[in-house]
């Protein structure tokens, strides 16, 4: 009796392993015959992502899954619960995560394909259109070496073109590594001239332009310039940069406006440059023209005729040179170009044309002061991270806002304050990299 049973049982198992077993094998050696197809090779530039399967089998290699036990999905999509969650999580300290050091990046850049595979670069194009649609990027840097390392692989693609300036005060360790880093890069070069930069001064333009000259003699033939600084993040991935560059139709995009009567002092007075520009009581000449300052901030997307123009037109050279003893001059001098009938891709001085900074797309910032019920007129609601100097440095909290708005980098984030927010907009960009849409 009991030998039947286990004999029926065994007839059961073994027509199943028939029913189940053959059809499973048959895909698997599909699946095997596939990937071979594939061609798997993660640095050859022309990587062949036409079919689905070669499509998921790329992004199970280089996908970036967020560490620890929260759901970056239901983050994005506002779910509270979770954020409150990551929030407990936070407070843990075993829950931390040790970040790389400069001598971790020295160490593994000694073998590129080591480097690129460990960091997860995506070495190829995943579109013809953005292939045909290079960026340059200006990136302005002082410390913390993998914030830097993650915000260029966030935005990494080969056929674009990278130049970091290294502020000249970092250590020579952190210098060392970023050069390690971009040795390992074709596209990714250091300026050719660094700068120590003062905060709100004059040094804080001229880093940004001693990349736009080495940018302009790269022979990569870029369309648009994008700048950033170590703190900030982008919100799009390449693909939908490209696409909302080219809907500007060739204007520069940045904030613009009617400057504030409290900021007019930046630029009536002559500053003295020590540890931060110090206004004296010496009145400054009226800019180049006569014209007309405007308000606006560091970040900005510029065409290439308009970063050519800043060291061929007269008028913007001279202004350039007129706003060395101003006070913080990458605040006004960007905004006032884009005022300017003269440069490529401004736009008319009539105030019709102002733009805000959340009108604008280069940057999204929540000002501290701004914050409250948007019932109430506020424009946002509050920072779920920490303030520094008034900004918001995001917390996990803030990324469903985030990635709803229409700019392609926000500031600032900081590991320190919350890296599960950079690591589910790193989950979150990547998944959307390879499959042009949010999981
Ligand atoms: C995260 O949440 C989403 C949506 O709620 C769900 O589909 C997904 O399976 C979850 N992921 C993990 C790893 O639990
Ligand atoms: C690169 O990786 C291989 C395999 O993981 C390892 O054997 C080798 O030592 C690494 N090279 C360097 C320079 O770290
Ligand atoms: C940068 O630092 C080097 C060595 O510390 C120094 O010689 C050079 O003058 C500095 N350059 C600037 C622009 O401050
Ligand atoms: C740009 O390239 C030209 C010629 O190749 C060279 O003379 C010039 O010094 C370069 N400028 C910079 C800033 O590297």
């Amino acid at each position: 009796m009991l030998q039947n049973v286990s004999r029926k049982l065994w007839r059961l198992k073994s027509n199943r392993v028939l029913i189940f077993g053959i059809p499973a094998l048959c895909i698997t050696m599909m699946m095997v015959y596939l990937s071979l197809d594939c061609n798997l090779d993660f640095n050859n530039p022309n990587a062949d992502l036409r079919s689905e399967y070669c499509r998921y089998i790329y992004y199970q290699e280089l996908k970036l899954p967020a560490s620890g036990r929260n759901n970056c999905t239901k983050i994005i999509n506002g779910d509270l619960d979770e954020v409150r969650k990551t929030m407990i999580d936070k407070l843990i300290i075993a829950n931390r995560r040790v970040p790389a050091t400069e001598r971790d990046y020295i160490e593994v850049s000694k073998d590129c394909a080591n480097f690129t595979k460990l960091k997860k670069f995506v070495m190829f194009t995943l579109s013809e259109e953005e292939r045909d649609y290079p960026i340059a990027y200006s990136m302005v840097i002082h410390d913390n070496i993998e914030m830097f390392e993650r915000l260029l692989r966030s935005i990494y693609m080969p056929q674009n073109v990278y130049c970091i300036h290294v502020d000249n005060k970092s250590s020579e360790t952190f210098f060392e590594a970023v050069k390690a880093i971009a040795s390992c890069l074709p596209n990714v070069f250091v300026s050719s001239k660094r700068e120590c930069v003062v905060y709100a001064s004059w040094s804080r333009v001229q880093a940004d332009l001693n990349c736009m000259e080495d940018l302009l003699n790269s022979s990569v033939d870029w369309k648009y310039l994008i700048n950033t600084c170590g703190t900030d993040f982008p919100l799009k991935t390449n693909a939908e940069i490209v696409k909302k560059l080219k809907l500007l139709n060739g204007k520069n995009n940045m904030e613009s406006e009617q400057p504030p009567s409290h900021k007019k002092q930046r630029w009536e007075y002559h500053y003295e440059i020590k540890d931060s520009p110090l206004r004296t009581n010496i009145k400054k000449n009226a800019p180049p023209l006569n014209i007309p300052i405007f308000s606006g901030n560091a970040y900005v997307l510029l065409t290439r005729d308009f970063v050519k123009s800043l060291f061929e037109n007269s008028i913007a050279k001279e202004l350039l040179e007129w706003a060395k003893d101003t006070y913080s001059p990458d605040e006004f001098l960007w905004a006032t170009l884009q005022r300017f009938h003269e440069m490529p891709g401004s736009v008319p001085n009539h105030m019709k044309y102002d733009t805000t900074d959340l009108n604008a797309l280069a940057r999204l910032v929540k000002w501290g002061s701004l914050e409250g019920d948007i019932k109430n007129g506020a424009p946002y609601t509050k920072c779920t991270g920490k303030h520094i100097r008034d900004v918001c440095v995001y917390g996990t909290g803030d990324l469903h806002w985030l990635i709803q708005q229409h700019h392609l980098f926000a500031n600032k984030f900081d590991p320190e304050v919350d890296d599960h927010a950079i690591q589910c907009l790193e989950e979150y960009l990547r998944y959307k990299l390879f499959y042009g849409k949010p999981v």
